[in-house]
């Protein structure tokens, strides 16, 4: 760990002064950092996530992996993942990003979002992008919302709690900036309440009237932005959300992103990425979050490999 802090110390101390040079190519240089959003229910600290960062410093040896949170207590950070302003929330990420010893010298940062935290990690993008995301990985995101709360499992006191408030009140502004998933909700049949009530998704989607510019000139900083949708998705309704495809539960009806207004007027920068080969759809087997080690291997190999010369000036990067 000292030796990013070194690293990434004469990296910003020589920003100004140093030559612009290449990004160096093999094995020399040191990988990006990465992010790591868990999903609902999950914590930060928990040992599923740990494998997943040993994997990633295996695929990628030197990479310093930062599981994000919302507070470092993990049944607080759990907790979070149901409670709470979505915005408030990406805020913190944003202040804790941008402060923190290691990723904010770093020239550049890798994230991987499971699930929600998809998402959220595309807000931090859109809104803060600092330090700048260089590749966005989801798997299982709710990219366009889910339109329909899933059933609690038995003995989750936390989900039971919420239930009824949410399926009645959906739009109030109380469940709008207190319960998490409320503030991706999204159902084509009532996107009026959506587009008037939402809290978090239907801003950074950027579908309201008035456009954020900033969201899109963020998003095109991107050098790829994957997204993994599970082939027997059950748990995210509708599963398509992960591509930003919309879905009518009633008619069966898919919209795939490409023939969407958000895509054509490009709201997002999405055609963009996509028309230059930086936006990328992929399936995989299995059920929400079935996160094989080959998989997990295989995608921080493919995304999150690149190196650079940790004495390239912070401006030069080509993302
Ligand atoms: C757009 O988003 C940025 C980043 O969150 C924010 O600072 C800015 O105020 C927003 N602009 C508008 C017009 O809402
Ligand atoms: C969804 O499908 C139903 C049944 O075909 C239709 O009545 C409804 O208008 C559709 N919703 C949207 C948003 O297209
Ligand atoms: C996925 O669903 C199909 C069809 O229902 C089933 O045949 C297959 O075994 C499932 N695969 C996994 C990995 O769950």
């Amino acid at each position: 760990m000292r030796l990013f802090v070194l690293l990434y110390a004469v990296l910003s101390a020589n920003a100004a002064t140093i030559p612009q040079r290449p990004l160096s190519s093999g094995n020399s240089g040191t990988p990006l950092p990465l992010l790591i959003w868990h999903g609902l229910g999950d914590r930060y600290d928990r040992e599923g996530i740990k494998e997943v960062k040993e994997l990633a410093e295996k695929a990628n040896p030197g990479t310093f992996v930062y599981p994000v949170r919302l507070s470092e207590d993990g049944s607080a950070d759990q907790r979070a993942t149901f409670v709470g302003n979505v915005n408030e929330q990406v805020e913190y990420v944003c202040k804790d990003l941008a402060s923190h010893p290691i990723l904010s010298t770093a020239p550049a940062i890798n994230a991987l979002g499971f699930s929600q935290g998809g998402q959220f990690l595309r807000a931090y993008v859109e809104r803060c992008n600092n330090p700048p995301v260089a590749s966005l990985v989801t798997f299982g995101a709710q990219h366009n919302g889910i339109a329909e709360f899933q059933a609690c499992k038995d003995g989750d006191w936390l989900c039971n709690g919420w239930e009824g408030i949410l399926k009645g009140q959906t739009w109030t502004n109380f469940v709008q900036t207190t319960l998490v998933p409320a503030q991706y909700f999204r159902n084509p049949d009532d996107l009026e309440n959506y587009l008037e009530y939402s809290n978090f998704l239907a801003d950074i989607n950027n579908e309201r009237t008035k456009k954020n510019a900033t969201y899109v000139e963020n998003m095109k900083k991107l050098e790829k932005f994957v997204m993994y949708v599970f082939k027997n998705e059950t748990t995210v309704v509708p599963k398509w959300s992960g591509w930003f495809d919309e879905f009518n539960l009633t008619s069966a009806k898919r919209t795939k992103l490409q023939d969407r207004t958000l895509y054509k007027e490009d709201w997002l920068g999405l055609r963009w990425l996509d028309e230059r080969g930086r936006l990328v759809f992929k399936e995989t087997e299995g059920r929400h979050m079935t996160l094989t080690d080959k998989l997990l291997m295989d995608t921080f190999t493919e995304y999150f490999s690149k190196r650079v010369d940790v004495l390239v000036a912070k401006e030069s990067l080509d993302l």
